[in-house]
């Protein structure tokens, strides 16, 4: 959510931060800017996507040092005057800012009895003349610090100096790293922009002020105190975040499936272990993730049910603090996200943490806050995820459930056949012929305005899962229920005709799925039923491996195609989809 970049080294400052801003686009597209430091502080800005500028159609001289930003929208609309970068009044300097500032209206209001005159609707304008204030008594680093002290909520903020010619980063709750180069320095909300250059990183942590000099130093927000940071090597590759040859972002990551849910389980078996003891250790256990890491914790309830013979509960993250009375130290937050920095989530950590219990995350993005914040984490190991679409982090997270409910059931190897057994499948079902099947199932499907999908037990979250992926790429409206559900109220919807998904897992529940199947059927409902074996209910059979336990991941995996296919079919922007962005920051 909103993307920030630094530059301070050799090379045309402008330039490097634009192709920046082109790897962290997927955080937010709204609008863009760039300040650079030549004779004179300029900023360029824009709305819309930073994805085609060219740095020669950019107004901006060569420099060695500049900051850009990308936006999504929080305070005030999508216009050029609420793009960032934001100058201080004076124009000495400019910041970049990705989070949001609760206490913004607080200070506007001080700043505006001061005569500060505001420019744009935003909260990153205050950010600006708080620091501006400061430095009339203070030199810059202790201006800066100050006034980032002030800030209340999640922020990162990157600044610019005319006159030191230095670039200042902060963060308290939103991410930034420092790539750290051969006489280069770059800062950016993720690694992506990063790679190109150096695998050499910094996660800074909350409350770190990093100064990007001649080299760098990193100190306290609070008391000014330098502080020694480890530099980590990230292992990503730069190729891992290009598209290569596919046409987008989501179909790269949905074939790359054939190979990221092995990858997912290749793990330390005594990581594995120590976690799974961990959760039999815990009195109370909390599955919490938004969006679709929600829906895996979902399906990590039923998983924890079925197999371990354990109950765990389940929350959305932004519900979990209304759970806080329950919570003790015997109590244990199992944590899903792929960023590892959605706010929402975050602050379920930090509820959890307050009455000390125990934190294991499932997480993709390494040195993000969540992992950091975790006692236990297991990387996802898939690669960086660009498209705002989660795919390949979910069958992921899917994957590590269902081994840490075998583990946790003594029943390591037991679980990890069944996965490798079910990678193997999945590899073989992402064929051509099964793509060009779906395909033509979204071109039969693409004009209906709503589409339903149903799942019972393990396959009810899928279910959920599948309407989110169809809602958020192709824009149509996709419900998905329990199948029991259905005649309490939506069955009401179902007109003559409706596309209906239906996951019929050779499970437990599977003749109650088919009764429900048959229940639309006879409403005139198409069915487009997802199985291992076909049923005569079935208008439309997508052909599934049958792999037990582990259904939740080959069936999740058409419906992204479908989704995908029926998007594009669309026309719609399928990497970046309105409203949304990755790695949701703000609460
Ligand atoms: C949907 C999607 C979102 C995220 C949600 C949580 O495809 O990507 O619903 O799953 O914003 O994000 P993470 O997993 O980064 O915590």
């Amino acid at each position: 959510m909103c993307g920030i970049i630094g530059y301070k080294g050799q090379r045309n400052a402008s330039e490097v931060v634009l192709n920046g801003l082109k790897a962290l686009e997927y955080r937010g597209y709204d609008s863009w800017g760039i300040a650079s430091l030549s004779s004179e502080l300029d900023v360029v800005k824009d709305i819309g996507k930073i994805g085609k500028w060219m740095i020669e159609d950019i107004d901006l001289s060569k420099s060695s040092l500049a900051i850009g930003h990308t936006r999504w929208a929080t305070h005030g609309g999508v216009t050029t005057e609420n793009a960032h970068p934001h100058y201080s009044l004076d124009k000495r300097f400019a910041i970049v800012q990705n989070g949001i500032v609760e206490n913004y209206q607080d200070l506007k209001k001080e700043l505006v009895q001061k005569g500060y005159n505001f420019k744009s609707e935003t909260d990153t304008e205050v950010i600006a003349y708080i620091i501006q204030e400061e430095l009339k008594d203070k030199e810059l680093i202790e201006g800066f610090r100050s006034a980032f002290s002030r800030l209340k909520g999640r922020n990162a903020v990157v600044l610019i100096d005319s006159v030191s010619g230095k670039i200042i980063g902060a963060r308290n709750g939103s991410p930034l790293i420092l790539g750290v180069g051969d006489g280069e320095y770059i800062l950016a909300s993720d690694a992506s922009p990063i790679v190109k250059y150096t695998k050499d990183v910094v996660f800074m942590q909350d409350n770190d002020v990093v100064v990007l000099n001649d080299s760098y130093h990193i100190i306290n927000s609070v008391t000014g105190e330098e502080i020694d940071r480890e530099v980590s090597h990230v292992s990503w590759d730069i190729k891992q975040a290009q598209k290569g040859d596919y046409p987008h972002f989501m179909i790269k990551e949905i074939m790359e499936q054939r190979t990221t849910v092995a990858d997912s389980i290749a793990q330390e078996k005594d990581a594995v272990m120590e976690i799974a003891n961990a959760l039999n250790g815990a009195f109370g256990t909390y599955a919490v993730g938004c969006g679709t890491a929600a829906k895996v914790c979902l399906a990590a309830t039923y998983a924890f049910s079925s197999i371990t013979h354990k109950h765990i509960n389940f929350s959305l993250g932004s519900e979990f603090p209304s759970y806080h009375h329950f919570l003790t130290d015997k109590s244990l937050l199992l944590v899903v996200s792929q960023s590892g920095e959605t706010a929402d989530t975050l602050e379920a950590i930090e509820v959890m943490k307050k009455r000390n219990g125990k934190v294991v995350s499932l997480v993709n993005v390494m040195g993000s806050s969540i992992m950091r914040q975790s006692d236990y984490a297991l990387l996802n190991n898939v690669g960086p995820e660009k498209s705002v679409c989660s795919t390949k982090a979910t069958t992921a997270q899917l994957a590590q459930c269902i081994l840490l409910a075998y583990a946790a059931a003594d029943k390591y190897d037991e679980g990890m056949n069944l996965l490798k057994d079910a990678s193997n499948k999945l590899n073989l079902m992402l064929n051509d012929q099964f793509c060009n099947s779906i395909k033509k199932l979204a071109c039969k499907i693409v004009d209906w305005e709503s589409m339903y999908v149903l799942g019972r037990g393990l396959n009810y979250s899928i279910a959920l899962e599948a309407s989110i992926k169809i809602q958020e790429v192709s824009y149509i409206h996709a419900e998905g229920f329990a199948g029991g559900e259905l005649k309490h109220g939506p069955i009401a919807l179902i007109d003559k005709g409706t596309p209906c998904i239906v996951f019929v897992a050779n499970d437990d529940v599977k003749e109650e799925i088919l009764g429900n199947a048959m229940e639309v059927k006879a409403r005139g409902g198409y069915i487009i039923g997802v199985s291992p074996e076909d049923n005569s209910i079935f208008d439309f059979w997508i052909k599934v491996p049958d792999v037990g336990d582990a259904s939740p991941i080959v069936n999740i995996v058409p419906i992204q195609l479908l989704a995908y296919y029926l998007a594009v079919e669309k026309g719609c922007d399928v990497d970046m989809p309105r409203n949304l962005a990755k790695s949701v920051t703000v609460k």
